[in-house]
This record gives structure tokens, sequence and C-alpha cells, in this order.
């Protein structure tokens, strides 16, 4: 084996234990950056040697090719559903049933698991690689979804079973901040976690469920070991994410206790679960019940009651986020939801509020799920004297101007020193993982603004001693502490001050990559929308509202003045030389299937090619879409080679990611 190629072995190996560390025993030993800065790595070398590249890279994980369209292929056997109890005496009613078709005093006994509240998925292997994924469909015939599901890190690539099937589900967490950045961007957002799985499960750029960050739990090995037990087992150490709260029970009182200890404690977990998923262990005493059309005898669900309640909207108000965004908010009548008091509900934005067709006086419908904001879900009944809610006209903190523009959801305040803008700014400059600054919570940035101590993230870097002693719940050891995680934050490099900033589209990732691609801040603020989607994974989208901020006056000074506080604007430039298209000149003529042409364009820079305006004897290949004109005809008069789309991305390494 040549040095490079055990070089590629083992960074896939590597990043295949990290996968593993963090997706299914989350148990992570490296952080998300030194995680994606191997994963980079290895997809550098892979592009520049595309004859070791293995279709089950790690790599493969950020999304293949986009699809014209699902394909609809046959499950293996059918995957039915699961009969419902609705309460614990219907779940008394199974275990009868199950003693009296298994006949007296025969032995047996019960696995009680989560049941997931999200879509489930077939997952086939063949020679122990990932072959094919299908989701349920009409459980006769599914969709096949096999590139999106690549991208689920918690399904092994590699794997020794003929098929897993399991539930892929969306974390609380992940699903709260999906809708924030949907409702910021005029998007619907989806009504629950099941909804934004299916919806990104469901997609047809991979690339995009890529983003999401779905989680995958198996519970069914096909062919099947003899018990449920061992099946769990089996799937654990074959590297697939097992829920690790199961409980093998010997009768229905255990069964019931497990049913009644999750019911209450299902706020703990991270993702959603709505019941509990009773089964016979034996698969030999399992083939003896047998199966009923529609679903199988020997195990049921145990469904938690829904937890929404009606009540009153008794007012409308919004609240101002960091990018100036005001978010609806619904104060309703306090109801108890499954012991929870409820008193607040995100409306989101106009669109929202609209599509629910809810009014101030209105009764209600609202949805609790876990430590997710309750929600509104539909409306119940008019108010008799129900007021329509108005956008405020002036933002009701700083008194400035609010704008909706144009194609835009979200109603935003302007006023960049609007006191809850910067409030909110502050505290993601201070948070975890961006600038670090611990100590610096809501209590003292609440008092920091209102002091007026601090107008802008610079402000933070003048605090001193006094100013911080006398407020309140700050006593001398916690105003030298904070100055002091004040100072260590001067460190922090920059794609942590990028993020920090606020600029919208610009999170963690993309901070790191543009960081990578101009090495220093004076760069970044001076490039052009076209320069700044040389970048990695920069589009119009993202390069616009970089300049945008960049442009901006106040935000020009801020940077003069941190860079003036000594922070860190540089850092160290990835080489791209090496990428696939290194020294190939490309032309783009007519319209392509998937990538726009700005797309095309970035993605050729970021594997190292140079884009050029026409046809000459120079240019290595036109890429022609449809509808190519003249460029053409002159790339065929100077025979250079004709490619279409799907060859380039072949030729970048395939991912449209
Ligand atoms: S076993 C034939 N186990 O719930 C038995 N299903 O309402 C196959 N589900 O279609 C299902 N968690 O999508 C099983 N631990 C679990 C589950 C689970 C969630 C889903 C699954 C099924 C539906 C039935």
């Amino acid at each position: 084996m040549s040095s490079i190629s055990q070089k590629i072995e083992t960074l896939r190996e590597q990043l295949r234990r990290h996968e593993h560390l963090y997706y299914v025993l989350d148990a992570p030993e490296l952080t998300d950056a030194e995680y994606d800065s191997m994963m980079r790595e290895l997809k550098a070398l892979e592009d520049a040697h595309p004859e070791l590249d293995t279709e089950d890279s790690p790599t493969r994980r950020v999304g293949g090719k986009p699809r014209e369209g699902f394909v609809k292929v046959q499950h293996s056997s059918p995957m039915l559903s699961l009969d419902n109890a609705m309460n614990e005496a219907e779940l008394r009613d199974f275990d009868r049933r199950v003693r009296g078709l298994l006949g007296d005093g025969e032995e047996f006994r019960y696995v009680a698991e989560l049941k997931f509240d999200g879509l489930s998925l077939a997952v086939h292997y063949r020679d122990g690689k990932l072959a094919q994924a299908l989701t349920r469909g009409d459980g006769t015939t599914g969709e096949d979804v096999t590139e999106n599901a690549k991208t689920i890190r918690s399904i092994p690539l590699r794997a020794p079973p003929e098929e897993v099937r399991g539930e892929v589900v969306f974390t609380k967490k992940a699903f709260e901040k999906l809708n924030e950045e949907r409702a910021a961007e005029g998007l619907p957002v989806f009504a629950n976690p099941r909804n934004a799985a299916a919806g990104s499960l469901r997609v047809l750029d991979p690339a995009i469920t890529a983003s999401r960050r779905l989680e995958y739990f198996a519970y069914v090995l096909i062919p099947p070991p003899p018990t449920q037990t061992e099946t769990l087992k089996q799937l654990k150490e074959m590297g697939f994410r097992v829920g690790t709260q199961w409980h093998s029970c010997s009768d229905i009182e255990a069964l019931v206790a497990f049913c009644k200890e999750w019911e209450e404690k299902r706020d703990s977990l991270p993702y959603e679960i709505d019941g509990v998923v009773c089964k016979l262990d034996s698969v030999a005493q399992q083939q003896r019940l047998g199966w009923t059309a529609k679903a199988p005898r020997w195990a049921i669900a145990y469904k938690f009651p829904p937890r929404q309640e009606e009540t009153v909207v008794e007012n409308i108000e919004v609240q101002v986020g960091r990018t100036g965004a005001l978010t609806p908010v619904a104060h309703l009548r306090p109801v108890s939801i499954s012991g929870v008091i409820v008193s607040r509900a995100t409306l989101h934005n106009e669109d929202e509020i609209e599509r629910l067709g809810v009014k101030i006086g209105d009764t209600v419908l609202v949805e609790r799920s876990g430590d997710v904001i309750p929600k509104v879900v539909r409306v119940v009944k008019q108010g008799t004297e129900s007021r329509a809610f108005r956008m405020p006209k002036a933002c009701p903190v700083c008194d400035g101007e609010i704008v909706r523009a144009e194609g835009e959801a979200a109603s935003r305040c302007i006023n960049i020193n609007c006191p809850a803008r910067l409030k909110e700014t502050i505290l993601h400059w201070a948070a975890r993982g961006v600038m670090d600054i611990d100590g610096m919570g809501e209590a003292l940035v609440d008092q920091l603004v209102d002091r007026g101590l601090v107008k802008n993230v610079a402000d933070v870097y003048a605090l001193k001693f006094d100013d911080l002693v006398n407020l309140e719940r700050m006593g001398e050891k916690s105003a030298q502490k904070v100055l002091a995680n004040i100072d260590r934050s001067r460190s922090a490099p920059l794609p942590r001050i990028l993020n920090g900033l606020g600029i919208s589209f610009v999170g963690e990732r993309t901070a790191q990559l543009l960081a990578e691609t101009f090495g220093d801040l004076k760069e970044i603020a001076a490039a052009t929308e076209e320069e700044l989607q040389q970048a990695e994974e920069v589009g119009p989208k993202v390069a616009q509202s970089v300049r945008k901020f960049f442009a901006e006056p106040h935000n020009q000074e801020l940077i003069e003045r941190l860079r003036g506080e000594k922070l860190c604007f540089t850092h160290e430039i990835k080489k791209r030389e090496g990428g696939p298209l290194a020294g190939l000149t490309f032309v783009l003529t007519g319209t392509f299937p998937n990538l726009t042409r700005d797309d095309a364009k970035q993605r050729i820079e970021a594997a190292g090619g140079k884009v050029s305006g026409s046809v000459s004897k120079k240019t290595n290949y036109l890429v022609a879409g449809e509808e190519a004109g003249s460029k053409l005809d002159k790339a065929r008069e100077l025979e250079v080679a004709v490619i279409d789309e799907a060859r380039l991305l072949e030729m970048i390494g395939g991912a449209a990611g």
C-alpha cells in the first residue's frame, strides 16, 4: 500500500471511530471543529486521488448528487404498524390476549422499548456495505432514499446484517434551531420533530439531509436472532444506535411500571417519544402468535396521552431577537399540560399567524412537547370579541422603525443599537463555542446594557473592575473572574469572531470556511460578493449577507475597535492547490439541471479549477447545459472537450454538498 492510501485508510478508520463515539455512544473525544478538519483532510486527499475513493468512505456522508425523484421499491417483507393501547387497561387486555394465545402456564418475557416519534426506515446491506435505504411508504413499497440515509451518521455505512429497520428522528434541539432559521428566512415552519425528520429525509438534495443532522435508532434485525433482547444487543455490537432505555420484563406489572416511568420521564430525553413498544421477547413465540392483516399479535404500542390542551389567547406580543426579527408570542390563559403550566406559545411570524387564522381572544389548541417552546396547533373557537394582531409600527423596546422586507416573512427592528438586539448579540458573542466568556449570562448582560456600560461587543473589552463590582449579584471574586474570561477570549481564533458577529447565515461552519479561504478578517470585510463565493459552501445568499454586514459603517467602526483590542484577526489559509480540478480551465454555458451557474463556478473553484468567460484554446472543458449557444459551437470548432453537469460533479468528487 502506498503511503497516501495508508494515510487515507487511517483517516477513514479514525473518522468511523469518532462517528461511532459521537453519534452512537454519545461520548465524543473530538470537538466538532477537530472532527470537521479531519473530514476535510480526508476529502482533500480523496479529491486528489480519485482512484482511492470508495463508496463507503465517511466523506460520502456530506451528501451525494441530487436526484430527480424517488424510486419506489418493494420491501423484503411488509413494514406493518402496531396496534395501540391507549391506557393501562388496554395494555392489560393485550397481556391477557398474549397469555391466552400462548396457552396456560407457558413461560415468556416481554421487552419494552421506547417508541421513537419519527419515521421508519429499512436499511439493506450487501457484502457488508450499505446498499439501499427505503422509507416505509405504504408498508408494501417504500421510497429509495439511499443517498439521503447515507448522510445520517448513526447508520453505519459498513455493517454485517442483511437488513435493519429502525426510526429516523430529529432531536428537539435541532428541531427548534431549524424552525427558528426557517421562520427568519420566511419559510414555513415544521409542526413537530417528526415532520421535520420526514421533510429532511424526503428531499431530493442529500446535502440538505446532511445539514439537518438526523439520528437513527435501530430495533429490527433481519434475519432475526432468537430473541428481541438478542436483536438489540447484536445491533449495538454492529455499530447501530439502539435506544439505551429498554427493559426485559417478566410480567405485565413490570411492563406497566416501565410505561408509567417513561410517561413521566419523556421530557428528559433529547428526542421525542410518543409511547412504549411492548414486544414478546422470543421470536419462536412471536411466530406462533403471528399477525393480523395490519399488525403483529405479539406486540403493542402503549401510547402516551397527547400533550395538548385548549386555552385562550389573551394577548399577542412581540419579542425582538438578535437579528432584529420580531417574533410574535401568544400570551395564554395559563393552562396545565401534563403537569407543566404553559402561559406562552410562539407564533413565529405574521405568515404563521395568518395560516392559523388566530386572533386575540380565540380559544386555541396548544401543544407542548418536551423542552420545546409550546406552539399553537389550531384555533378551536373564535372569541366573541376577538381582535386581529397587528405587527407594531415601532419596536416595542427602542421605538425604532420596523420594516418587513419584500419576500421576507420576518419584520425587523432596523435600529442596530436597539437594546433588545444588543442583549442578544452580546449573549451570542459570549456563548460557549463562540467567544466562550464564562459568567457573561443573561443577568449580567441585562445590567450591562441597561446601564449603558456596553453598547456593542467591543465595549465588553473596555469593561473595568469598578464597572462590574457594583452590579447586582456580582462580588469581587466574580468580577475578577469575568474580566479574566473576557481577556482570555481575545485569543479566540478568527472563525469564532466571525461567528460571534452574528452575521445572518454565517454560523460556525461558514465562519470556518471563510476564515480558511481568506486568512484575514480585513480581506473578508473587503471582499466583493463574487470573491466571497470562492469560499466553499458560500453561495449568493451568504455572500450578500456578509457584504451587507461589512458595508455598514457602524460595523466597520466595530471591527476597527476590535482590532484595537488585539483580537485575533488572522487565520491560516487552507491551500486548495491539490484539488481534483487543479490546473484546469472551465467555461460554463446553458442551464444546468441542478446547479446554478454561480454554484457550478463556486464548486469548480473550490476544487482548484478556474472558470473563464469565453472559450479559447486554453479552455480544457466546456460544461454545457440546456440551450447552450454559441460557446458550444466555438468549443466544437476548437475541439475543446464538452461535458455535462453530471460529469463535472463526478470530476469534483460526486459530493453536491
Ligand atoms: S417495532 C412490527 N419498535 O412505531 C413491529 N417500532 O406505530 C415493527 N416505532 O411502524 C415496529 N419506535 O415506525 C418498533 N422501538 C420501536 C419503535 C417502533 C418507534 C414506530 C415504527 C412503527 C410504528 C408503529
